[in-house]
């Protein structure tokens, strides 16, 4: 679970880059703390700086020196009004912090996991209107001076330790509170049921060890977004007759353990949004849901529902935009969609039936991902108008629609697995948005598609198992010359041919490494509405098959470049411009008809963790240098025509004998054929203190072998997951545009 929220900090990074770019306004006043975190404190007193100077010195400050954080002063007063520091500070904040000279600060946001103690002294700071201090280690119990703060509107406390319940004084003005994945036990919903002037409340993850019974809520007659994620609730109060309000316009119900549709929901008629993912939700979607007037989500991801209630045009009416209905038991043929729908997920179901043809005329439609289900028939030909395409493992026949024109958005097109035939279709080359193509598994009979080099985004090709035949060999023999590629897999087809000793160069994102760059596994579709704004983010996804690769599969599609060749015709030599690949981690040529040498340049591939060139016809030595190349985790060179030594290096021995077998002139570790023993090839007579040495590098060999533990190891974490990643093929991270602004 930890890579998920890696994501999420990231995300997050991303959404404040986004909010940037709709508002600026919200960013013309950020004074950027870059490496020196005085920089740019303008309109700030003296007076303050030095305060602000002595603040940050009463902590460890060595990480502040991106660009996230930032101080703000009140012009023509010059006193500091807003802080923001993010994931920099280390330490504990002291109750004589410089911090509360700050007497007309408004606005305070700390957030880095280190910051220890019991929530600091604020009381002094009377104009302080938003504070966040989420994800520190605060702990004890919350203040009761906070709710009572003359100017508190906004208080963030998530992902603390804090523990206990509040007291609460009816003068609070407090309307923004968001206390989830602390330890208070249930213990504070009463008296915050009390803080009646509340509209946001987020009380996920509370460990309770009883249900939460909704009605406590009913005095919170403001009350618009609701999180009560990660604890159970009380299935009566999700009954129709529970007492809820009725202003509410965002539920958060995940992870609750709910197993009946919650009937409370019907009468809600503000309901724009609703989160019920996660849960174990049986029986059919009730047909009042598609008449709630306003609502424009929904999230059921992940529970046991079966079906629709009502007519296949129940849906059609209503507004839902964003309806998400992967990982169910969904059976059946699907109904047909809201008019209104923009994005559509309804991957790991058991849909039934052709994909109908009226998706064709919702003309907002962008995403549509129909990925592990029963689908059969056709694909229909307006997929090409939309931008996120995954139809992977299903039934579908006859040919990929050739009607992809200029203004194409296609972004990702996914339909391996199905049972297609035809061509390519040339038209894809009008996509000029499309950076991942997968058409892996299919019968589709076509020669290399030379003719997508034109893209100037495709990141990603696989090809993989269809009857691609003919040369892979470019027709001016030079540069294969797709600017942005780094996943090339075109095993198990009938390419033939060998690839000329440019073909790997120009290209530009394999050969840099690519750390910093935009994540661009992930399509982001983002919703706003007047409570927040959301962002849902659908990932790319490849069979991660490497052996010994260890990283997240996101990782590989950003970051890294990989290259399957495996299982096809081709021949001649491999090119030395494979070296210039530096982001490759994996690299397989095997079973194919290569002839000539293992290019020295392998040794320049420090990233490359799997290699397998086994089933061919290269001879000589393995080039000395692989022994160097640290990450490399898999090798296979079985069945070849190589000789002499085996490089030695830990990565190397650590290998099972079977990655070097059927090479007659191979010797050394991991074989049993001793490069020294008596043997029929002669060999250069050692002197007598030379063989002491030789057997102690021997036995440092013997010892290496035990490495091998370490490669299984990750091998396993490899497997695991992928696992993980097919399970989860939609992840879904929200945001609320308050709590950004706000910061
Ligand atoms: C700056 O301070 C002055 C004087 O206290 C005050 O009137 C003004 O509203 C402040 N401006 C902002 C943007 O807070
Ligand atoms: C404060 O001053 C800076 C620099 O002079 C200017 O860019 C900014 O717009 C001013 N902000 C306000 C709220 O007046
Ligand atoms: C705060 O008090 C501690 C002792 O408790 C002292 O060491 C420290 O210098 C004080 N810091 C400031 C900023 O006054
Ligand atoms: C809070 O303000 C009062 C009076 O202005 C002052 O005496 C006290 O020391 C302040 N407390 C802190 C923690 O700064
Ligand atoms: C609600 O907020 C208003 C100001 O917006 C305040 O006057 C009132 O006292 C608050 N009521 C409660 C019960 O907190
Ligand atoms: C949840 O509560 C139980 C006791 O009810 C406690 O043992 C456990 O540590 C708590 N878990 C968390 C994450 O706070
Ligand atoms: C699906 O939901 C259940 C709870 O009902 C949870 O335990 C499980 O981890 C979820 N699966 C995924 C892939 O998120
Ligand atoms: C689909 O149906 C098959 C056979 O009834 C069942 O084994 C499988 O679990 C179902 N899959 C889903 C995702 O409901
Ligand atoms: C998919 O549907 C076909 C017929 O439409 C059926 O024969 C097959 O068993 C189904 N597969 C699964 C996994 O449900
Ligand atoms: C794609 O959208 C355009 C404009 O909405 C429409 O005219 C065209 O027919 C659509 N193409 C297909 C193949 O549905
Ligand atoms: C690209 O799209 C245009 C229409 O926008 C179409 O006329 C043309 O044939 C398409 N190109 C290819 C190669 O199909
Ligand atoms: C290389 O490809 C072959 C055939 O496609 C496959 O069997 C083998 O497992 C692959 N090697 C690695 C290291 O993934």
């Amino acid at each position: 679970m930890a890579t998920v929220s890696e994501w999420l900090v990231r995300l997050h990074f991303l959404l404040l880059v986004l909010l940037c770019c709709v508002s600026p306004s919200s960013c013309a006043t950020i004074k950027f703390i870059t490496s020196d975190p005085l920089i740019g404190l303008v309109g700030c007193h003296p007076h303050q700086i030095k305060a602000f100077t002595q603040f940050k010195n009463e902590f460890d400050a060595r990480r502040c020196n991106h660009n996230y954080n930032g101080i703000w002063c009140n012009n023509s007063t010059g006193a500091v009004t807003k802080l923001r520091l993010r994931g920099c500070l280390t330490g504990t904040l002291k109750s004589n912090s410089s911090l509360f000279q700050f007497h007309h600060l408004r606005s305070f946001l700390i957030y880095f996991p280190l910051l220890i103690g019991s929530i600091p002294f604020l009381q002094n700071l009377t104009m302080l209107s938003v504070l966040n201090l989420y994800e520190n280690h605060f702990s004890g119990t919350i203040p009761s001076y906070l709710l009572t703060m003359p100017s508190l509107t906004y208080l963030d406390l998530r992902g603390n330790d804090l523990t206990g319940s509040i007291k609460v004084d009816y003068s609070s003005r407090l309307q923004y509170m968001y206390l989830g994945h602390n330890h208070f036990e249930g213990k504070i919903i009463e008296p915050i049921s009390k803080l009646i002037n509340l509209t946001h409340l987020d009380l996920s993850y509370l460990n309770t060890s009883y249900p939460i019974d909704l009605n406590l809520f009913s005095s919170l007659k403001s009350l618009l977004h609701l999180d009560l994620s990660g604890n159970s609730i009380s299935p009566a109060s999700l009954r129709s007759d529970s007492n809820i309000p009725l202003t509410l316009a965002m539920v958060f119900f995940k992870h609750c353990g709910i197993k009946k549709f919650p009937n409370m929901l019907k009468k809600l008629h503000s309901m724009q949004f609703i989160d019920l993912s996660n849960n174990r939700i049986s029986g059919k979607l009730p047909e009042w849901l598609w008449s709630l007037p306003q609502l424009g989500t929904l999230n059921v991801v992940n529970n046991s529902l079966n079906g629709f209630e009502g007519s296949s045009e129940a849906l059609v009416n209503s507004y839902v935009r964003i309806l998400l209905l992967e990982s169910n038991n969904f059976e059946g043929a699907l109904p047909n969609l809201p008019l209104s729908i923009t994005v559509f997920s309804a991957g790991t179901n058991n849909f039934t039936g052709e994909i109908p043809l009226s998706i064709c005329t919702r003309r907002s439609l962008t995403v549509l991902d129909l990925n592990y289900n029963n689908f059969t028939g056709p694909i229909p030909q307006c997929v090409s108008n939309f931008t996120f395409v995954n139809l992977r493992k299903n039934n579908l026949e006859g040919s990929l629609p050739d009607m992809f024109c200029v203004s194409a958005s296609l972004r990702t097109l996914d339909v391996g697995y199905n049972k297609l035939t035809g061509k390519l279709p040339r038209s894809l080359q009008n996509c000029s948005s499309l950076k991942f193509l997968s058409v892996d598994n299919n019968n589709i009979k076509d020669m290399f598609p030379f003719w997508l080099k034109v893209l100037p985004n495709l990141q990603v090709l696989t090809l993989r198992s269809n009857k691609f035949h003919g040369s892979i060999s470019p027709p001016n023999q030079g540069p294969l010359g797709f600017p942005e590629l780094r996943i090339l897999e075109i095993s198990d087809n009938k390419f033939t041919g060998s690839l000329p000793p440019r073909y790997f160069e120009n290209w530009k994102a394999a050969s840099s490494s690519l750390t910093g760059k935009e994540d661009g596994s992930l399509y982001m579709v983002y919703e706003k509405n007047p409570y927040g704004l959301i962002a849902y983010t659908f990932t790319d996804h490849i069979d991660l098959r490497y052996k010994g690769l260890r990283m997240e599969q996101a990782n590989v599609l950003t970051s890294y470049s990989a290259i399957d060749f495996s299982r096809n015709l081709l021949e001649g030599q491999i090119p030395e411009s494979i070296g210039l690949l530096k982001s490759l981690i994996a690299l397989n040529l095997s079973s194919n008809a290569f002839t000539g040498h293992i290019p020295e340049s392998l040794a320049d591939l420090k990233a490359l963790e799997s290699l397998d060139m086994s089933s061919n016809k290269l001879s000589g030595t393995i080039p000395n240098g692989l022994g160097s190349v640290s990450f490399l985790s898999y090798i296979n060179v079985s069945h070849n025509q190589l000789k002499g030594e085996i490089p030695q290096g830990t990565q190397i021995t650590g290998q099972p004998k079977s990655s070097f077998e059927g090479n007659a002139g191979l010797c050394g570790l991991p074989l049993e054929e001793s490069c020294f023993d008596t043997s029929d090839e002669p060999q250069p007579q050692k002197e007598e203190d030379q063989d002491q040495e030789e057997e102690e590098v021997l036995n440092l060999k013997a010892v290496a072998i035990g490495c091998g533990l370490g490669v299984l190891l990750g091998w396993a974490i490899a497997h695991k997951s992928y696992h993980l990643f097919t399970r989860n093929l939609l992840r879904i991270a929200i945001f609320n545009i308050l709590r950004e602004v706000f910061q």
